[in-house]
């Protein structure tokens, strides 16, 4: 911890930085009419903000809440597909209700905050543009202010005027799960991108008021937020105070000169401090050193992890700085605890009064204040939502973010007329292209429904091969009874968000694979394939999706050609411009992109590593450049036995969960929210929150028949290590007074579908505290499980009314 002597001499290292949005005489009277004016209950409604799923139009007017959320996969109604217009319709009644003047109500205006963090990613139609990681290898300044004018404009279109973006954290180590929300390794490049992304949202270049077609934008996540120890997603970031300024703060000192009116604090910690309880760097350092003087909003139920607070009642968060708590659900407790806080004197009401006035600041800038809510323009705004013109700009992103790492004997540009195999489900996968953040928060579970203007890898390759002559056959699993003159296999990474995309290894189709220094799964299609398309003389092109330089090298080694896509978008058709000549075409279309980050070399990235292509690398067509082979470190090299993680703090790839009645099986995707089967609901599960959001299931049984809930890879795997080590079937359960003392847990392998025995040998009845179970596979194979080919590692099964919580699932060695 600093001492008071360092933080006197730690502030004086931040630079003081003059927004292009000077203050403004007039606004601050104004406010300070209002201020005066404003009950305490009015003015800490200022400072709350809900989710539209917890909140209604009528609850802004009751209690005066000053702006609302909604987070990803959050729709009007809840309805995935709600229109633009139905977005919009709602809008226009939280701003009605905020406006309303009767029960002498003072009117102060409502805005609605989304994470358009790729687009307007999570409405149906949008235009969805790459992950900030492709725009970092496009490196094209025009193109991003484009892409900030259309994102803009299509936010407008549903009267949403709040931006949680850009995001201007710098990424480290690659195994975080956000890494793809990263533009570069480069502050100063990252800061770049945040003036740019900040001026064309807000489209304040007259350094005065918004625009038109303008939101307000935010950058995330104040401090620190990509350089936590091994990747974690809110985890510890341990750096000196200058270094933690010139590698996490330089961008937030762009994006503030460039105008933003707010800063989402991070979830991380520095220096074993939350940011979101450190009134050093949100009031010292960010508010009164470097001159911010609009919102500081905290994340998603963040104020909770700060020691002496929950959800409901956090008066160090305030006085820690942040101005607007997001506290989706349990706003009303929020707020009514923290009026009782300033009457109790927790909470000075000076700190009330700055805090609002940020707030109101923002709203006058923004216009907020002086619109009659803006029919006109919106309607022509939605007259341009998720448009042809837009869609323009999204090809010509994707196009210039591909990253071209390896052209042998010039196999691209491919020339016309030719007969293209394409294999790989990436190629025709809207899940894998959009990544994250894209119409539901994982970005899994969506399908060409969702994206109606989409284009995807396969069809983009189609047109553009048959509009030159040549012919397209596709095969997702490689399988072929052709002999094409070319193949291009496409694969890529499933789509995480946040901490669900945490990561152990770098390595490719890797994960749960290893352990021990052994693999496990013995399953790399996507190198099967190439490798068996080589072996045939059929030259291939790679196409990597990815959100994060990843450890390909065996691929790229048996591939001719290896271009990174990394999450490309709605726009597919970008992919296969500058690949596939087109004769109709006068100019050559190139490779543009260059790695924003070091191309790792092997899978566990450490301080001293080499790295397979830098900073910077790409080529462009015509470039010799002869590739010696990349080294393939074996797995074994990887230092010490890792637990193998089925699920801890979300999902990881390859895992899913399945519910199955009368041997039928019902895949569930994460966030399908409350999945139930069986004619007669026999089975249900929902998601819910132990720590974070979504870490733990409850699984229910109705009684009317026998259930099973189950995990699997999708793949028989060989545990026989794991027992040969001692190590045990471990997770966490939560047993409530419905009773678990039915319920059979076991695992199910290619032989035998459920081999186990009663939980209720590991588990004390409904204690209601979560316990930690701990099974040794010795046991399951006592039972009659064959450990040798396990195809679900967790099978819990009943048939009598019981429920049971579930979360942290792995195989682990126990002491
Ligand atoms: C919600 C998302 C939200 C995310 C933030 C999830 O539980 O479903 O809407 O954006 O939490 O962490
Ligand atoms: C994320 C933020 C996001 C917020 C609202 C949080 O969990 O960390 O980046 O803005 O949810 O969806």
């Amino acid at each position: 911890m600093l001492d008071s002597t360092d933080i006197e001499t730690g502030v004086g290292q931040w630079p003081p930085t003059e927004s292009i949005i000077p203050v403004d005489p007039s606004i601050e009277s104004r406010i300070d009419g209002l201020l005066e004016r404003l009950s305490l209950e009015r003015k800490v409604g200022q400072l709350i903000q809900g989710e539209i799923q917890h909140t209604t139009p009528d609850d802004v007017f009751r209690f005066g809440l000053g702006s609302v959320l909604s987070g990803g996969g959050s729709f009007p109604g809840n309805k995935r597909h709600a229109t633009h217009h139905d977005w919009r319709e709602l809008a226009r009644e939280f701003h009605r209700a905020s406006m309303r003047t009767d029960e002498g109500r003072i009117p102060v205006p409502v805005f609605w905050g989304v994470d358009a963090v790729h687009g307007h990613n999570n409405v149906r139609g949008a235009t969805v543009f790459p992950h900030n990681i492709g725009l970092g290898a496009a490196n094209n300044m025009d193109l991003v202010a484009k892409i900030a004018r259309c994102t803009a404009s299509e936010m407008y279109a549903t009267g949403v005027r709040c931006n949680f973006s850009p995001s201007v954290s710098v990424a480290h180590d690659f195994r975080w799960g956000r890494t793809y929300e990263s533009y570069s390794t480069n502050p100063q490049h990252v800061g770049e991108y945040a003036r740019t992304m900040v001026t064309g949202l807000q489209n304040n270049t007259d350094g005065l008021l918004f625009g038109e077609e303008t939101v307000m934008a935010t950058l995330k996540h104040f401090i620190g937020d990509g350089g936590t120890e091994g990747g974690m997603d809110r985890g510890e970031t341990s750096l000196d105070e200058a270094t933690l300024r010139d590698r996490h703060g330089l961008p937030y000192f762009s994006g503030i000169a460039a105008g933003a009116q707010l800063v989402m604090a991070s979830f991380s910690s520095w220096n074993g401090e939350a940011v979101h309880g450190s009134h050093y760097l949100l009031t010292r350092v960010l508010k009164e050193q470097i001159g911010f003087d609009g919102i500081i909003i905290s994340d998603w139920n963040g104020h909770s992890f700060v020691p002496g607070c929950s959800k409901v009642s956090c008066a160090p968060v305030f006085n820690a700085g942040v101005d607007i708590v997001m506290v989706p659900q349990d706003w009303h407790g929020l707020l009514e605890n923290t009026i009782s806080d300033v009457e109790a004197g927790l909470i000075s009401m000076e700190r009330i009064d700055d805090a609002v006035r940020r707030v109101l600041r923002v709203k006058f800038r923004a216009g907020l204040f002086e619109d009659e809510w803006p029919e006109q323009e919106i309607e022509v705004a939605a007259g341009n939502f998720g448009s042809a013109e837009h869609h323009a700009v999204a090809v010509q992103a994707v196009q210039e973010s591909l990253v071209l790492l390896k052209n042998k004997n010039a196999l691209l540009p491919v020339s016309s007329g030719q007969h293209v195999l394409v294999a790989g489900d990436a190629a025709s996968n809207l899940e894998k292209q959009m990544g994250g953040w894209s119409l539901t928060w994982q970005g899994r579970d969506v399908s060409p429904g969702d994206f109606p203007h989409a284009k995807t890898i396969l069809q983009g390759i189609k047109d553009r091969v048959e509009v030159a002559g040549g012919k397209v056959s596709y095969s997702a699993d490689g399988e072929i009874d052709c002999e094409p003159d070319v193949a291009v296999v496409v694969f890529g990474e499933q789509p995480y968000a946040e901490w669900h995309g945490d990561r152990d290894t770098l390595e490719f189709e890797a994960d749960a694979k290893s352990w021990g220094g052994k693999d496990l799964l013995h399953q790399r299609p996507a190198l099967d394939m190439i490798r068996s398309f080589k072996s045939r003389s059929i030259p291939v092109i790679s196409i990597c999706l990815c959100g994060r330089p990843l450890f390909v090298n065996p691929e790229i080694n048996a591939s001719d050609a290896f271009v990174v896509a990394w999450q490309p978008g709605s726009a597919g058709e970008g992919v296969a411009l500058p690949i596939f000549e087109s004769p109709g075409e006068n100019e050559l279309i190139d490779f543009k992109g260059r790695l924003p980050f070091d191309w790792p070399d092997r899978p566990i990235p450490s301080e001293t590593d080499g790295v397979s292509f830098p900073h910077g690398f790409g080529l462009s067509l015509g470039d010799n450049c002869d590739l010696d082979d990349l080294p393939e470190p074996a797995i074994a090299q990887t230092p010490g036995l890792r637990p193998l993680n089925i699920f801890t703090r979300g999902f990881s790839e390859p895992w899913s969960t399945m519910l199955e009645v009368n041997q039928n099986q019902h895949r569930v995707l994460p966030g399908a929210g409350v999945r139930s089967v069986g004619d007669r609901e026999v089975i249900r599960i929902e998601t819910g929150d132990r720590d974070i959001q979504e870490d733990s299931w409850l699984i229910s049984w109705n009684g009317n028949g026998e259930a099973s809930f189950l995990v699997g890879a999708g793949i028989a795997l060989n545990l026989e290590m794991f027992r040969n080590a001692g190590a045990s079937l471990c997770f966490d359960v939560l047993a409530d007074d419905t009773g678990s003392s039915d319920i059979f847990v076991g695992m199910g392998s290619t032989q035998k579908p459920f081999a186990g025995f009663s939980l209720q040998e590991y588990v004390n009845q409904a204690s209601n505290t979560w316990q930690a179970v701990q099974i040794p596979l010795s046991r399951f194979e006592s039972a009659g499980v064959n450990l040798s080919s396990v195809l679900y590692p967790l099978v819990l099964r009943s048939d009598s009314a019981s429920s049971l919580w579930v979360n942290s699932v792995r195989i682990a060695l126990t002491s």
